[in-house]
Parts: C-alpha cells; sequence; structure tokens
C-alpha cells in the first residue's frame, strides 16, 4: 500500500513540487545521487573506482514531454562519454539510458526518435571506448525497449538491456537474451504494475528472480546480477560456481549509496561490481522509487524534515 502510494506519488506534479523545493530533502537526496553536474559524476566515479568497483552512470530524466529536453539529454551523454574517455575512465565506467528521456514518449515518432538519440550515444560511447545499458522503465515500454535494443545491436552488439524479475514475461525474455554477447541486467522491477502482468509478492517476485538467473546463468550471455538482496547475491554466486562460470563471465550492480560495505566486499574477491551512479537535477523519481522499495527509507526522509 505504502509502495503503491509512493510509486503514485513518483508520477505527480503535486507532491514533486513540495519534495523538490523543501530544502531540507536535499541532504536524503545526496545519499542516493552523486551531484547535479558532469564533474559531480566523474568525482563519484573516479572515487568508486580508486575502491576497486566498476560504475554505470545515469543522468537522471525521465518521461520527457519535448524534443528539446531528449536532444539536451542526449549532448549530456555525449559530453559525459568524452569526459570518462579524457579522464581515463571509459574503462572502469559505461553509461545507462531512460528511452523515456531521449523521446520514448514523444506522441508523434517516439520509439524512431528515441532509437535515433540512443543510436547516438552509441556512437559515442564507442568512440569512447565503453558501452551503453538501456534501462528498462514500466510495462508498457517493454517490447518497444526490446525491439529497440534489437535493432541497436545489428550495429552495437555490445548495448545491454535491463529484465525485470517481477514481470510475468521476464522468463521467457531472459531465455531469448541468453545469448552469446548479449548483456543482461537483472533486477527485481521497480515500477508499480498490475498483478495482470507481474508478482506482486516478494515471494513470487523472489522466486521469478532465482528462475531467471537460472536462466541467464546456464546460457551463453553476460549476465549482470544487479540487487542488493544477500540471498540473490548467494545464490548467483553458487550458480555462477555450479554452471562452470569464470569470474569475468558475469558481475553484480548495486545502486549508489545503498550497501557501501557490500559492494566493497564483493569487489575484494574475484567477482566484479558495478555501482549504478545516478548525477543531475532531475532526481524526483529516481528518488521516489529508492524511498518506495525500503520503508526505512521514507522514516529517515520524514525524521530529516522534521528534525531538519
Ligand atoms: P529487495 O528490494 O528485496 O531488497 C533487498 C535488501 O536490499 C533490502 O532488505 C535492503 O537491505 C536493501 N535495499 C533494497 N533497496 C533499498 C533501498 N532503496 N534503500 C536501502 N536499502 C535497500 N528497476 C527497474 O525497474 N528498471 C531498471 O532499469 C532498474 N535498474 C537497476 C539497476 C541496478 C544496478 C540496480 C541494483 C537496480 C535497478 N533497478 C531497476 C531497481 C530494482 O528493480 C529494485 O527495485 C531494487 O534494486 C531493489 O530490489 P533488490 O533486488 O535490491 O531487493
Amino acid at each position: 500500500m505504502l509502495r503503491s502510494t509512493l510509486l503514485a506519488a513518483a508520477r505527480s506534479g503535486g507532491v514533486r513540487r513540495a519534495v523538490e523545493t523543501n530544502p531540507l530533502t536535499r541532504s536524503v537526496v545526496d545519499r542516493f545521487v552523486a551531484g547535479t553536474t558532469p564533474d559531480d559524476a566523474l568525482r563519484a566515479t573516479r572515487e568508486l573506482a580508486d575502491q576497486g568497483l566498476s560504475v554505470t552512470l545515469d543522468h537522471l530524466g525521465e518521461d520527457t514531454e519535448n524534443i528539446s529536453q531528449a536532444t539536451d539529454t542526449v549532448q549530456a551523454y555525449r559530453r559525459l562519454l568524452c569526459a570518462l574517455h579524457r579522464a581515463g575512465l571509459a574503462g572502469r565506467a559505461e553509461v545507462s539510458v531512460k528511452l523515456s528521456a531521449i523521446g520514448q514518449l514523444l506522441p508523434a515518432d517516439g520509439d524512431k526518435i528515441a532509437l535515433d538519440n540512443a543510436r547516438l550515444i552509441c556512437e559515442s560511447a564507442e568512440a569512447a571506448g565503453t558501452t551503453v545499458t538501456l534501462d528498462m522503465e514500466d510495462h508498457t515500454t517493454t517490447d518497444a525497449t526490446l525491439d529497440i535494443l534489437a535493432t541497436l545491436r545489428t550495429d552495437f552488439p555490445w548495448v545491454g538491456a535491463v529484465l525485470q524479475a517481477y514481470l510475468r514475461r521476464t522468463e521467457q525474455d531472459c531465455r531469448d537474451l541468453a545469448t552469446p554477447g548479449s548483456r543482461v541486467r537483472l533486477c527485481k522491477g521497480a515500477y508499480n504494475e498490475p498483478a495482470s502482468v507481474a508478482f506482486r509478492n516478494k515471494q513470487e517476485v523472489d522466486r521469478s528472480y532465482v528462475r531467471c538467473l537460472k536462466t541467464l546463468m546456464t546460457g551463453s550471455g553476460y549476465p549482470m546480477v544487479a540487487t542488493h538482496d544477500p540471498r540473490m547475491v548467494a545464490i548467483a554466486s553458487d550458480l555462477a560456481t555450479r554452471t562452470g562460470r569464470a569470474p569475468d563471465s558475469y558481475e553484480f550492480q548495486m545502486l549508489y549509496g545503498i550497501r557501501p560495505a557490500e559492494q566493497r566486499r564483493i569487489a575484494s574477491g574475484d567477482e566484479g561490481m558495478r555501482v549504478y551512479v545516478p548525477y543531475g537535477g532531475e532526481w524526483y523519481g529516481y528518488f521516489m522509487r529508492r524511498l518506495a522499495e525500503r520503508p526505512a527509507n521514507l522514516g529517515f526522509f520524514l525524521r530529516s524534515l522534521i528534525s531538519g
């Protein structure tokens, strides 16, 4: 109930204004967001890289409603990729892109605009010597996002995608994508989805996550195990051992600011750990999804508003 309310608020303009304009919100946002500028993103990348972690950078923004905003987002990614290359960090950091930030939801030709824009970002990534992963948004965009992935991969075979274990369709999507060269980031899913398309209770989502993991680990792609759940991490490591995977043939991924000690612990062993680092001014939707994932985050947020 609380989760659904917060996820509905993530798409409400009124709540957004109240949260964004509260001066006390910032300190809580800073826990999950690396800053507002590309320099902030580079600084966070360097700090994480120095600790043996890899990074995927997300220029925050989603549900773009006008074409110039979509173009600005593409330019921001292109500048960021050049800066990563110049700073010698492209071997450590890739980028994650939400197609709705680069035009997917525009009323006329949204999918085509998003594809063309994603292609520009992929060209810059290739020139910088790194990769792109397409984030996955709500279920109404899954087919279109996977179609765009398939088209992009004809020119850029290294483009990765996110699959969400809470969707009933995802086991089949994992089977389709567990192929050579394919990079799949498996997460549980962060949107408010109806029971017709998604598992709604944690046990069902976790069971689906394990089934999907099995498919990806026994397949021939590159699984990216995106979870903070200690049980899922242990199961993934175990499956990797049992399927004879080398430690560099898969990786773990976690979000910036969540379980940082565990991120460093995993990175200090044989297995890889990549941190998803969001930066930029458009943090509202991302931040509200993090609150919805864990009631304790909401308590922390409300206490900071009350106590200053
Ligand atoms: P679960 O929610 O069961 O949490 C397990 C434990 O992790 C909790 O008990 C707590 O200790 C810790 N934890 C989890 N969330 C926390 C939080 N917000 N704050 C503090 N502690 C927390 N989703 C999506 O729909 N599309 C996408 O493209 C992506 N992309 C993505 C990339 C990466 C790298 C990650 C790690 C996650 C995503 N997600 C996502 C989000 C994902 O779907 C999911 O909502 C969160 O990862 C939380 O699920 P867990 O697997 O961590 O398990």
